[in-house]
């Protein structure tokens, strides 16, 4: 199996991508920490895991707290004995037109999507490099990130920020021999901060489908797995193809 022996931390992971993503892993050998603030969700996911024969903890973290990453290092190390891989997927969006939002959302928004994924790079990248054998980290940004939107502010300038702080990381992480990349979804399962798929999400992409979970998984997979080696620094567009589409082109 392609992660046999290594321990995998995935934030966000109660609920659509993040719990993809876990099952995923856990499916090519990973032991998986099912890292959420919600602790009923984690430890479903956990549980899906472990009967499916799959080795798999929930953590309960508010990936905004520096206290809580700083424990959950200890926890996650004292549990499975190291950390190999990270997908830093939890994010919240605020939906929101500029004239809307409050700054206390706004410093919520950029808390947990943007400042969230830096402090556990950091923490969890010093980790892996005291640990002395290398590692994979991907962040999971947003087309959000690239491309502006009229009900939300917050949320595109924090992904647009992940996808710039993932190339620094990827150059301050390299002599440790961790490989940093994004992922880059759009329109994937339910939408973000939803428990159910919403069939009138408008779907503009060349696949003529909405995306599902599991295709964010495989993509995630394939980054943190050794098949992408020589990727480093990279943003994997993960949209059906709409990031290609010239707006009312033809
Ligand atoms: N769903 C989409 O269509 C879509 C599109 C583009 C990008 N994305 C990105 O993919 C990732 C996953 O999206 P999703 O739709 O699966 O999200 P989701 O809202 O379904 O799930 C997010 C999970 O993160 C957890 N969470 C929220 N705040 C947290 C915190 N402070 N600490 C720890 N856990 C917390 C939630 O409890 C939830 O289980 C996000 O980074 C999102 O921005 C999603």
């Amino acid at each position: 199996m392609k992660l046999d022996n290594r321990v995998a931390i995935v934030t966000g992971a109660g609920r659509n991508i993040g719990e993809e993503v876990s099952k995923l892993l856990s499916s090519e050998g990973a032991v998986i920490a099912v890292v959420d603030i919600d602790q009923a969700r984690g430890e479903k996911v956990a549980s899906d895991i472990v009967k499916s024969g799959g080795k798999a903890k929930a953590f309960v973290c508010d990936v905004s707290s520096e206290a809580d990453i700083k424990a959950l290092v200890k926890n996650v190390t004292a549990a499975f004995g190291k950390i190999d891989i990270l997908v830093n997927n939890a994010a919240i969006s605020d939906n929101k037109h500029m004239f809307e939002i409050e700054k206390a959302d706004w410093d919520k928004v950029i808390a947990i999507t943007l400042t969230a994924p830096f402090l556990m790079c950091k923490h969890i990248g010093k980790q892996m490099a005291d640990q002395g054998h290398g590692g994979a980290i991907v962040n999971v940004s947003s087309t959000s990130g690239y491309y502006g939107r009229n009900r939300a502010i917050a949320y595109t300038a924090a992904k647009g920020g992940v996808v710039n702080m993932t190339r620094s990381i990827a150059i301050q992480l390299a002599d440790y021999n961790i490989r940093v990349n994004s992922v880059v979804p759009n329109k994937i399962g339910s939408p973000v901060g939803k428990d159910d798929f919403d069939p009138t999400r408008p779907v503009v992409n060349l696949r003529n489908r909405s995306g599902v979970p599991i295709d964010l998984a495989k993509a995630v997979l394939f980054l943190v797995s050794d098949d992408a080696d020589f990727i480093v620094g990279a943003d994997l567009f993960v949209d059906g193809g709409c990031s290609t589409m010239m707006p009312g082109g033809s």
